[in-house]
């Protein structure tokens, strides 16, 4: 949850280190930090956003060849000047920076202590430049001090480190934490994240768990745990630097709500056979297993877990398979059976989030085959899985998740048609009609944003609002948890997202007159129901919101927003876009962070 870079070469270190950061910055941006390696250390770090410790050191000219840099996501200490990383070892000769949480720092520390070592700080962090340090006095080997130090953490980290005695080098070391090598021209990099090299190279080595890299300008090395040398070859990746710039538009929220249209076209491509009426997925697994399912365990965290449960009501609805569909915070501890006919579903747009990780590795503690939908094909979710389907949402740089879970939505869609596929042949005529339907979403997807006008002033008028309730039956009730989570992560505006036919089991208690709902109507099966729901609201002096296709022109609430029509089963894919734009012009309202929310981070990458 906090970004790390380092930099060896002859760019302006200082310079290389805050874009770095900056690209990062939405990993966390409690405070941060930088040391530039020159005749000395020159370490800089504060509490706040990366503008503020800019403000403090832009202009400087420092010489060095080599440097790094950390914006934090606070999980032990604080934010604050002190707490901020870098973190030093007594001589102040050497300095780390840290993504993760050393587990057994307690003990550590202590030991350190009574040793002699002097903490400054309030971090888990600190640990590991004093044990360095300790590990140094013994052999003057840096690279043999730090691989002896990782070995006795534990937990999860990527570390960057650098040694005034050990100039123009940086050493990184990988557990569980993310972190990519960036290949240049006589300069090398390293990150929490593929964004903050695009400027300089496309050329990358991921760092495996256990790995250490000794990071020079001229070259790379790489080590196992046991200190083995070991060879990776790079990969170039697929994005380019542009991808993470706003093009235009004022947050990076609101430019990846407008490329949800063309994500749905990328992730389409290839995928089918419109002759045949047939999806192709060459990327999941083959058809044999899935017409031996007996049942499906999907989990993930958050947005993501929101595209679960889309995927388990459209699986059902086309292949009759039970599936289940669990957090991965609850998921991996659960005390359970598995059935051993099954399939493991894991979807993480970053791939790197600690919770749907550890339900990963509990399916495959079970023996249960793993399929994962990701965005970031060199991520660990990618790395662990038996068969992946990679989105092609481009880098989701806003902390709000909103390309990246349409591409998810889609990705299911073509799974549950594979599945069905599969298992009762290719000609069924629900699964035909869904396939024509799946190639004008772009388009339909488009049409959507022919609403962005009404939906602000819908916002402005509701500035003031404190509490939002969202309701839906079906499928509207999974697109109605995603627009809560939404409204909730970026306008703080408390939102509640209920089954309809839920209310009357006790949340009717709390509809009074002017209370703000939202209504979801696109499940046509369902719209009598809703009707019912409409007028329980109604009747207690709520203010009702309706979203719904053109056919149900008799549900008319106080405002409505009617979405193209498209197969109910698709409809959550045009249904969110409003909701998105709902809860960012809520934002824009209230003045809030848009791209970078209080208290959260993109990747969770701590438990
Ligand atoms: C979504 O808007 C949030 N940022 C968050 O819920 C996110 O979806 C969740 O942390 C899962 O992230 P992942 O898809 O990278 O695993």
């Amino acid at each position: 949850m906090c970004g790390i870079v380092g930099y060896v070469g002859a760019r302006p270190v200082l310079s290389v280190l805050l874009d770095g950061l900056k690209k990062l910055e939405y990993r966390g941006y409690d405070s941060a930090g930088v040391v530039v390696l020159g005749e000395d250390l020159n370490l800089f770090k504060k509490q706040g956003k990366i503008s503020s410790l800019e403000s403090e050191i832009s202009g400087l000219s420092l010489d060095g060849k080599a440097g790094i840099g950390h914006t934090r996501w606070a999980t032990h200490g604080v934010p604050n000047d002190r707490n901020a990383h870098p973190h030093l070892d007594c001589s102040g000769k050497l300095a780390i920076v840290h993504n993760g949480i050393i587990e057994n720092y307690r003990e550590l520390k202590a030991e350190l202590i009574e040793k002699g070592h002097v903490f400054s700080s309030d971090t888990d962090t600190e640990v590991v430049p004093h044990l360095i340090e300790e590990e140094l006095s013994k052999t003057n080997d840096l690279l043999k001090a730090v691989l002896s130090s990782v070995n006795q953490l534990k937990g999860s980290f990527a570390l960057a480190i650098i040694h005034k005695d050990f100039p123009d080098k940086i050493i990184a070391a990988r557990v569980e934490s993310p972190l990519v090598l960036g290949i240049g021209e006589n300069e090398n990099f390293l990150a929490s994240d593929i964004p903050a090299l695009l400027p300089y190279t496309k050329k990358i080595i991921v760092l495996e768990n256990g790995e250490i890299a000794l990071i020079e300008k001229s070259k790379i090395s790489i080590f196992d745990s046991q200190g083995n040398q070991i060879q990776k070859h790079p990969k170039t990746v697929d994005w380019d630097a542009r991808m993470i710039e706003k093009g235009g538009f004022e947050h990076f929220m609101l430019k990846e709500i407008h490329e949800q249209p063309n994500v749905l076209k990328e992730t389409l491509e290839g995928h089918l056979d419109l002759p045949r009426r047939m999806v192709l997925l060459p990327e999941g697994p083959p058809d044999d297993l899935l017409r031996n399912l007996e049942t499906l365990y999907i989990t993930a965290c958050g947005t993501a877990y929101h595209a679960g449960l889309y995927g388990k009501y459209l699986i059902e609805a086309l292949t009759g398979l039970p599936t289940e569909v669990e957090i991965g915070s609850e998921f991996r501890y659960r005390e359970r059976k598995f059935n051993p006919k099954s399939l493991g579903i894991v979807i993480s747009q970053s791939g790197e989030t600690a919770d749907t990780l550890a339900a990963l590795r509990r399916l495959k503690g079970e023996e249960i085959p793993i399929f994962s939908i990701t965005n970031v094909a060199s991520s660990s979710v990618a790395r662990e899985s038996d068969w992946v389907f990679h989105t092609k949402a481009g880098p989701e740089v806003a902390v709000a998740s909103t390309k990246a879970y349409s591409a998810q939505l889609l990705s299911l869609v073509l799974f549950a048609l594979k599945l069905s596929q599969a298992r009762s042949g290719p000609f069924n005529p629900r699964t035909t009609e869904l396939v024509q339907e799946l190639q004008k979403l772009p388009v339909l997807a488009e049409a959507t944003f022919n609403l962005e006008k009404n939906i602000q002033a819908y916002a402005n008028r509701l500035r003031l609002l404190t509490d939002y309730f969202m309701l839906g039956r079906g499928l509207d009730f999974v697109t109605a948890l995603e627009g809560a989570l939404k409204l909730k992560e970026i306008s703080y505006v408390h939102c509640e997202a209920y089954a309809a036919g839920e209310l009357k089991h006790g949340p009717l208690a709390l509809i009074t007159s002017g209370k703000q709902v939202c209504l979801l109507a696109t499940q046509r099966s369902l719209l009598p129901k809703i009707h019912s729901n409409f007028k329980e609201v109604k009747a207690r002096g709520a203010e009702v919101l309706v979203l719904r296709f053109p056919e149900g022109e008799e549900l008319e609430g106080d405002e409505t927003l009617v979405i193209p029509s498209t197969s109910d089963y698709l409809s959550p894919l045009l249904a969110i876009i409003p909701l998105q734009l709902f809860a960012y012009y809520m934002a824009k309202e209230k003045g809030c962070d848009i791209d970078q929310p209080r208290n959260l981070a993109k990747s969770v990458t701590v438990e």
